[in-house]
């Protein structure tokens, strides 16, 4: 390692809506759901992380938890400068520093995204402690995390359910060849679930639990092979005012689901119906490789091979495999440069 390299450190950044995850070295140092405590009164940052996420839904007057990202996009600068600073911070670099090292980053961006959007990132970055910000799509993270070559000239198609947005993306010769992004993900989910608890069972539930429960019982099917045992839920009961307790179970959940997935569906057919038939032939063979963490929920592959006829193939670590896209592009900065602004 020369002087130079010791000195300057590299991070790869997945800023998502649900979650940061941080690789330094093509190891995972950071992941973090993306959200911030802050003091009302004194502005001042009480946590981040995971920390501020225990606080989230419980907060009393005068501290806020507040999610910098929406859609994809950063929608509260400030607190993304400042999560970021923190999530920075908590990186052990396992070297002692007399002063802060130059960080170069390379952070993914999705495709949709605008200019002033863009200039946020770079921006949050650079406050937060950057030297050098450079910034890659993340459908072509996506397929380079999941393994795939992207400068050759076959089609893949790549669908990054996330919190905030959904996006399909085909591939091809180190381009995009097509996008649609849609603003329906796990976020969604999450909202369909505290909508259904409260018509259906009425009783109020926090996003917090919404998320429990689509962990625990979520599907996008209402046959599942192995079903998971009914989820025990706890909430208000909207009539009586008083905490209750009751039982749901992933039929009740597919249904709910249902709406918010038929869009992504008819996304997926949008994108396929656009696709030059020369890669068309292409994914036929290959098949649809999706990522993000709403790829974990169960019965979507399936569900999506019933309605396209297409294989479909789950990435290997669906909440990092963005990430190890970036920081495989940083690490091979030479052959990538290409994809990197
Ligand atoms: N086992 C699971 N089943 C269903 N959904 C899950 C599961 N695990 C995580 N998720 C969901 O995945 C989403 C987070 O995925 P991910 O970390 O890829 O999103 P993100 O990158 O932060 O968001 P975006 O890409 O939209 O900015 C959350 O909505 C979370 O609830
Ligand atoms: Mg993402």
């Amino acid at each position: 390692m020369g002087l130079f390299s010791f000195f300057k450190k590299e991070i790869a950044i997945d800023l998502g809506t649900a979650n940061t995850v941080i690789l330094h070295n093509d190891v995972v140092v950071i992941d973090q759901p993306s959200i911030v405590a802050i003091e009302r009164d004194s502005g001042k940052i009480l946590a981040v992380g995971e920390r501020a996420m225990m606080m989230h839904g419980k907060t009393h007057e005068n501290i806020k938890t507040i999610r910098p990202l929406r859609d994809g996009v950063i929608a509260n600068f400030q607190a993304a400068e400042h999560m970021l600073r923190e999530m920075i911070n908590m990186i052990d670099f396992k070297t002692r520093f007399l002063f802060p090292p130059a960080l170069k980053m390379v952070i993914c961006i999705p495709s949709g995204i605008t200019e002033v959007e863009e200039r946020a990132v770079k921006d949050s970055a650079e406050q937060a402690g950057a030297k050098e910000v450079r910034l890659i799509h993340e459908p072509m993270a996506a397929a380079i995390g999941i393994g795939i070559d992207v400068r050759e000239p076959n089609g893949n198609m790549i669908i990054d359910i996330g919190g905030g947005t959904s996006e399909i993306a085909v591939i091809a010769l180190g381009g995009i060849v097509n996008n649609k992004s849609i603003r329906i993900a796990g976020d969604d989910f999450n909202a369909d679930i505290e909508e259904y608890m409260r018509n259906k069972h009425n009783m109020m539930i926090g996003e917090r639990t919404a998320e429990r429960i689509k962990i625990e019982v979520g599907s996008a099917i209402t046959e599942l092979e192995t079903p998971p045992d009914e989820c025990i839920v706890h909430g208000r009961h909207m009539s009586s005012g008083i905490p209750k307790e009751i039982k749901v179970n992933y039929r009740e959940i597919a249904e709910c689901l249902d709406k918010s997935i038929s869009k992504i569906e008819t996304a997926v057919l949008n994108a396929l119906d656009m696709t030059p038939p020369e890669l068309s032939a292409d994914i036929f063979r290959t098949g649809i490789y999706l990522a993000g963490g709403g790829s974990l929920l169960r019965g979507l592959d399936k569900r999506l091979h019933k309605k396209t006829g297409l294989q479909v193939h789950i990435a290997e670590d669906p909440l990092h495999a963005v990430a190890r896209g970036t920081s495989i592009a940083l690490k091979n900065f030479n052959n990538f440069s290409f994809l990197i602004r």
